[in-house]
């Protein structure tokens, strides 16, 4: 039970991995903020804490809309009196060209993967401050670790995540908040799958892209949501409470190789 007497929020929290974290905060006495452009989702896993006797309340946001960020810690921090532990997981694959950028669509990932990171984490660190600490933490991917030639703009932007993360991680330390990111390779959500659906770059179906996929991991199979939520509880959690600026592969070795 490491998160009596905490809360905080998740983004992208009713699918995948942010839903796996979000139920194992709360299954350890954390409250938590389930974030969420998809309402109906965010109030089904807000459904299923509170039938297994946890804390937790949907707030369903689009944000891509940056004036949203505010308004996501003003209202955990209204419901919960606090925030101490603020997981910004939402990301977005982006174009999969170099030459003949979708430019629409690198804006629409730009905005997701970094400035909406950005305006939580400005928006989350004066309640941090004014509770004495707290703890961030931020998804990358293997592809902020290595090169995709999928979407060389994902790499550009997990890359980004990684370092801003350690830049906070050293701004933040003597303020007792802590910031560390978590890069998980592939992890069978939705998103494992709409990243690799890019026919015009990729003739592979979805089924030959999960075997290679995972006949190219040394653990032979992918991950599975709960492997990230539990390595992104550890992190939040006082568990951690030396481990600032740490970025933590969640990828059954892949970035070893
Ligand atoms: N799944 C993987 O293999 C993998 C690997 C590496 C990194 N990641 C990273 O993990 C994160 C995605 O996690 P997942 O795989 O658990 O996702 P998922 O596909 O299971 O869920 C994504 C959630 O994000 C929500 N969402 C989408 N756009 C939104 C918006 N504009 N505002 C608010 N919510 C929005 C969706 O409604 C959905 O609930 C991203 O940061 C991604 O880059 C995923």
């Amino acid at each position: 039970m490491r998160f009596v007497g905490k809360a905080g929020l998740i983004t992208a929290a009713a699918s995948g991995m942010g839903r796996a974290g979000a139920m194992r905060i709360a299954a350890e006495g954390g409250k938590v903020a389930v974030v969420d452009r998809d309402a109906a989702a965010a109030e089904a896993v807000v459904a299923e804490i509170t039938k297994a006797g946890g804390t937790a309340i949907a707030i369903a946001a689009d944000l891509r809309d940056l004036d949203v960020a505010a308004g996501i810690v003003a209202q955990t921090v209204d419901t919960f009196g606090q925030l101490d532990f603020a997981w910004n997981h939402l990301g977005h694959p982006g174009p999969s060209k170099v030459e003949g950028m979708d430019e629409d669509l690198f804006q629409l990932s730009f905005d997701i993967n970094v400035r909406s990171v950005i305006a939580t984490t400005q928006a989350a660190l004066p309640e941090m401050r004014n509770a004495g600490g707290g703890a961030l933490l931020y998804t990358s991917s293997s592809a902020g670790l290595i090169g995709s030639r999928y979407s060389p703009s994902y790499s550009l932007m997990k890359h980004g995540i990684v370092g801003w993360t350690k830049a906070l991680a050293l701004k933040y330390a003597a303020e007792n908040i802590r910031a560390n990111v978590v890069c998980p390779g592939s992890i069978d959500t939705p998103m494992f799958t709409a990243f690799g659906a890019r026919p015009d770059q990729d003739p592979r179906t979805p089924e030959e892209i999960r075997a290679t996929t995972t006949a190219g991991i040394p653990m032979r199979r992918l991950g599975q949501p709960e492997e990230v939520g539990a390595a992104a509880a550890f992190l939040l959690s006082g568990d951690a409470s030396f481990i600032t600026g740490a970025v933590l592969p969640i990828d059954g070795g892949f970035v070893a190789q």
